[in-house]
């Protein structure tokens, strides 16, 4: 098959960048769409986008009254969340992938996926979307240019991404870029009418650790088809850290400022859907205490020139589960939300115009849900997608805090680890030192969510909340983590202390035994103690846990019993755990960090097992 002798806009390209320029036109050839668009990420462009989307019937408008210069998208049914088991990192070698991704050698696949994307974007717009993760003032700024066929990326990015004219300018002729290339897979022949929601069965979503490349197909759904996300802020990210030495990880980060004024920065990891958004935008229960946003879901993580760890988010926008965020859970979230600007995918549309979600107090009598269909209180499937989404500037946060555009980031005091547990994992738990709270990390547990398609509430290990998004091998992550360790010139006092927390215990009845959101500035409290030297602990054989009282429960409407028993480190419990720990890390094999079954040994000395 040949390319069109012209396609539109491939010669108006607005830069010389001569590798950027072959890459562009290599994909034309390839894919032959009906035009090439250079995004400039303008206002016009939005509004352009948007109309064409909304008479495509892709997104509609919400009451501008309510939520100004916002949409909602409606996903086909199969598209709504990252597809893990069609998540490949193809390392020239296998072993580079490890046990914990999908592998493919690089050179098959991607003769797989040039058939596929043969012809691919016949009958659509080709957009080539420059963009920059992080600050664009940033010493080395990280660049990437994705190509895609599909308008709701192109939207989603400028939400999520500093892109268009300022990237592409600053990159000039010769800045280095990841190229990401996706496409919905669904080329349209001739006189052929669209569907709303463009995809294709076969998806594939690939990535070229070596070569720094990510190759898409067949999804629109964000964490698979909005390629700075995902797949080059984490996994294309971690194997250029673990080369150059530092980290990108799946981490909110918040500025936390005490009633006497004093300032910490605490980065958290917690897998999809286990909390990060909600800490990130806390607003505290408890007087006096202050917490700013940073960023919702990834940190790259640099030493500075002082040995300790900088964390900048590398994104400009949110991209936050829907359900459960509400005024009462997530206010911040809300008037964010509120400032418009937003695209909301697979949520409910109210009668007047606004979105409803589970979570969000009293249903409306009607409403238009994720399908598409009349829904009522009645109705026996929710009216949103568990995985449903909002799609917002960060800017628009109230309480973004002003380091946000520094490029240099903040430096981090604790890293918080974490998961979705009913039982066994205490509210908090300080690591007694790095190497343990590597090991605490290396074998987080967590039930699955709706974020990625399979069954929900299996308990699975996770590490670092890193598992589908390692780029590399998972036990060569571990080794990674304990060199970081090491510090800059052996000075480990200056890393940041390592806990472990579960907003997610649950009593005998299947209620929470903790009341999270807002109140889990108690516990942020306690860890800021614990950095201070005030916080009292107890050591018990998993870690340290406020000692009783320790935890300021002042004015907390929850039964003592239920604090106290969200505390408990039960032994039998965590004996339990053993053989799944065991399991785990023979499966990470040979790389496992030999720390790390040092580790597992002590904790089964402590626990009485030999
Ligand atoms: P990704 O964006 O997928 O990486 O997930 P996330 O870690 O940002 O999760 P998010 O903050 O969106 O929370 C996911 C779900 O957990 C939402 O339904 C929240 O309402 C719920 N949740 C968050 N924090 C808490 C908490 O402290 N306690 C309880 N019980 N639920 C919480
Ligand atoms: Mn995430
Ligand atoms: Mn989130």
């Amino acid at each position: 098959m040949s390319a069109p002798a012209v396609t539109a806009g491939l010669d108006k390209a607005p830069t010389t960048h001569p590798r950027l320029l072959a890459w562009v036109r290599e994909i034309a050839e390839l894919t032959t769409p009906d035009a090439v668009v250079w995004c400039d990420g303008s206002p016009e462009e939005w509004q352009r986008l948007t109309t064409e989307l909304v008479d495509a019937g892709t997104i509609v408008p919400l009451n501008p009254s309510i939520k100004p210069n916002s949409f909602w998208a409606r996903t086909d049914p199969s598209d709504v969340a990252r597809v893990e088991e069609r998540t490949f990192i193809c390392s020239v070698d296998e072993a580079d992938a490890g046990p914990t991704n999908n592998w493919m050698a690089p050179g098959e696949m991607k003769r797989a996926m040039t058939e596929l994307y043969r012809g691919c974007m016949t009958g659509r717009t080709m957009y080539v979307i420059p963009f920059c993760m992080g600050p664009l003032t940033a010493e080395n700024p990280m660049f990437g240019v994705e190509i895609t066929d599909s308008a709701y990326v192109v939207a989603s990015m400028r939400v999520m991404t500093r892109m268009g004219r300022q990237a592409l300018d600053k990159m000039g002729d010769d800045a280095n870029f990841v190229a990401c290339l996706h496409s919905v897979g669904a080329p349209l022949g001739p006189g052929e009418s669209d569907v709303a929601w463009p995809c294709n069965d076969t998806k594939y979503i690939s990535h070229f650790p070596e070569t720094r490349e990510i190759w898409s197909y067949g999804s629109g759904y964000g964490g698979n088809s909005l390629l700075g996300k995902k797949c080059y802020s984490l996994r294309i990210a971690s194997a250029i850290a673990r080369d150059e030495g530092w980290l990108a990880e799946h981490m909110l980060i918040l500025k936390l400022t005490s009633p006497q004024g004093s300032v910490r920065y605490i980065a958290a990891a917690f897998p999809s859907a286990c909390g990060k958004t909600n800490l990130a935008m806390l607003e505290p229960t408890i007087p006096g205490w202050k917490v700013e946003t940073l960023g919702d879901d990834i940190a790259w993580m640099r030493f500075g020139p002082d040995g300790r760890l900088y964390a900048v988010n590398p994104e400009y926008g949110l991209f936050g589960v829907a359900p459960g965020t509400d005024w009462k859970t997530n206010p911040n979230a809300m008037r964010t939300l509120a400032a418009g600007n937003s695209i909301f995918t697979n949520v409910a549309l109210t009668d007047d115009g606004d979105v409803w979600w589970e979570g969000m107090g009293e249903p409306p009598a009607h409403l238009t849900d994720w399908h598409g269909n009349d829904w009522t209180p009645d109705s026996a499937q929710p009216s949103s997608h568990p995985n449903s989404r909002f799609c917002t500037p960060i800017s628009q946060c109230p309480i973004l805090a002003k380091e946000y555009e520094d490029p240099r980031g903040v430096p981090i005091d604790a890293i918080l680890f974490g998961g979705r547990r009913k039982t066994t994992i205490p509210l908090v738990t300080q690591a007694r030192d790095w190497v343990h709270g590597v090991y605490l990390g290396a074998t987080i547990s967590s039930e699955t969510t709706a974020a990625a398609t399979g069954q929900v509430g299996v308990v699975r290990r996770d590490p670092m909340a890193m598992l589908p998004f390692i780029g590399y091998h998972a036990g060569d992550y571990l080794q990674h983590w304990v060199e970081v360790g090491k510090g800059v010139g052996g000075d480990t006092d200056k890393l940041p202390k390592i806990f472990y927390v579960n907003w997610f215990r649950r009593g005998d009845d299947g209620r929470f035994l903790w009341p999270g959101f807002g109140e889990n500035s108690r516990v942020l409290k306690w860890v800021v103690e614990r950095l201070d030297g005030t916080g009292e602990a107890v050591e018990t054989p998993v870690g340290f846990v406020p000692a009783p009282g320790a935890l300021d429960v002042s004015g907390l409407d929850v039964p003592e019993a239920d604090v106290a028993e969200a505390l408990v480190v039960d032994p039998l419990e965590w004996r339990s755990e053993i053989p799944q720990v065991t399991e785990w890390f023979e499966k990470l094999g040979d790389k496992l960090p030999a720390v790390m079954w040092a580790e597992l040994d002590a904790l089964k000395a402590r626990l009485g097992i030999d």
